[in-house]
């Protein structure tokens, strides 16, 4: 049985910045009323040719340069996005093409902000029983795509964004001690983008209702997500039998600065120990984590030994928390 850890990191990000003045001249908000009420100063916002899967390429090559893998080698690519390039095929085949991945096996994971840590979760069991020796873990997410820029409840909150890790054996006690993850399927409503699928197929009308837009009920969801972070954080450090003191680095979901502190308080983990980019990226979905995971290598803040937490959550909803030792 091998342990898997991470052998690399890598993120791309969009070079226009959207500001909360940018978004001031669209809907009737105020940057005062952003920046209070989610930690939000600025996102970014993709070009018209840039995808979902350009992105995530730009991303991976750089995961690929540090970990020292070619994308030869890879066995397993697993692409965590809910906004595709396309909805056929699944945009981990694109990212494969672009990268010359032949011969690995790529498929995308549904699981909205806690995507990344349940394709870290999936990847550690490839690895763990011998199936996979280095798999690609993906978290992209263009979500200026999805978004009304009419609607002020939820243009001001998403970002877009994209960064990968390469997962491999590594030698203890590095590596991924425990996971936890959840779904709870009566709040689906609670996010959600109602048409462009099987329910409600793309029509003219769809498209002049906007419902191919996200729509969110925040206020619900605020109260779910700080109560599930906090249970799920939990039974995580007691799997591996650690406390709130032992953690180096707690890196939660970036959904709004004011569940971040809700649960660091819950936690009681110190705000030294509390990584959050929200206020320059916003909330990227699926890419949060990875992306503050990849800022934190890139840094020199995660250091080898040490002991991080990621907790997120999101539509679905799921629910979920990885601890492992850097
Ligand atoms: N600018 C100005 N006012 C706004 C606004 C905006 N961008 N968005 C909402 N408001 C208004 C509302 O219309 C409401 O006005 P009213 O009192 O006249 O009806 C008022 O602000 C309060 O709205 P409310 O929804 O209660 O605000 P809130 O404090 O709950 O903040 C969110 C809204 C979305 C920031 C917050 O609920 C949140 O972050 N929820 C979690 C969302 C989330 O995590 N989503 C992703 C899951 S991964």
């Amino acid at each position: 049985m091998s342990v898997a850890g991470v052998l690399g990191t890598g993120s791309a990000l969009p070079e226009k910045v959207i500001s909360n003045a940018d978004l001031e001249k669209l809907v009737e908000t105020s940057d005062q009323w952003i920046t209070e009420r989610t930690g939000i100063r600025e996102r970014r916002q993709a070009a018209p040719n840039e995808t979902t899967s350009t992105l995530s390429a730009q991303a991976s090559r750089r995961a690929l340069e540090r970990a020292g893998i070619k994308p030869t080698d890879l066995d397993l690519i697993i692409c965590s996005t809910i906004s595709p390039d396309m909805p056929l095929p699944s945009t981990a085949s694109l990212i494969q093409r672009e990268l010359g991945a032949h011969g690995c096996c790529a498929f995308d994971l549904a699981a909205a902000c806690s995507g990344f840590l349940f394709g870290m979760t999936v990847a550690e069991q490839f690895i763990r029983n011998g199936a996979s020796k280095y798999v690609l873990v993906i978290g992209a997410e263009l979500l200026s795509r999805y978004l009304d820029y009419s609607d002020r409840t939820t243009c001001v909150i998403f970002g877009d964004g994209v960064a990968a890790a390469v997962f491999g054996p590594v030698d203890p006690p590095s590596g991924i001690l425990a996971h936890e993850l959840h779904t709870e399927g009566q709040y689906a409503e609670h996010l959600f983008i109602p048409a462009g699928g099987t329910a409600l197929p793309a029509s003219c009308q769809t498209v002049q209702q906007g419902a191919h837009f996200i729509k969110m009920r925040g206020n619900e969801l605020f109260k779910v997500a700080v109560r599930s972070l906090e249970d799920v954080s939990r039974q995580v450090m007691k799997k591996a039998g650690v406390t709130a003191e032992d953690l180096d680095l707690f890196i939660p979901h970036q959904a709004n600065q004011r569940i971040t502190e809700a649960i660091r308080e819950r936690l009681g983990v110190c705000s030294e120990k509390v990584y959050s980019n929200i206020c320059r990226i916003g909330n990227t979905s699926s890419a949060s984590i990875p992306i503050c995971l990849d800022e934190c290598v890139q840094s020199g803040r995660l250091k080898r030994g040490n002991l991080v937490l990621m907790s997120a959550f999101g539509a679905g909803v799921t629910w979920g928390a990885v601890l492992m030792r850097w």
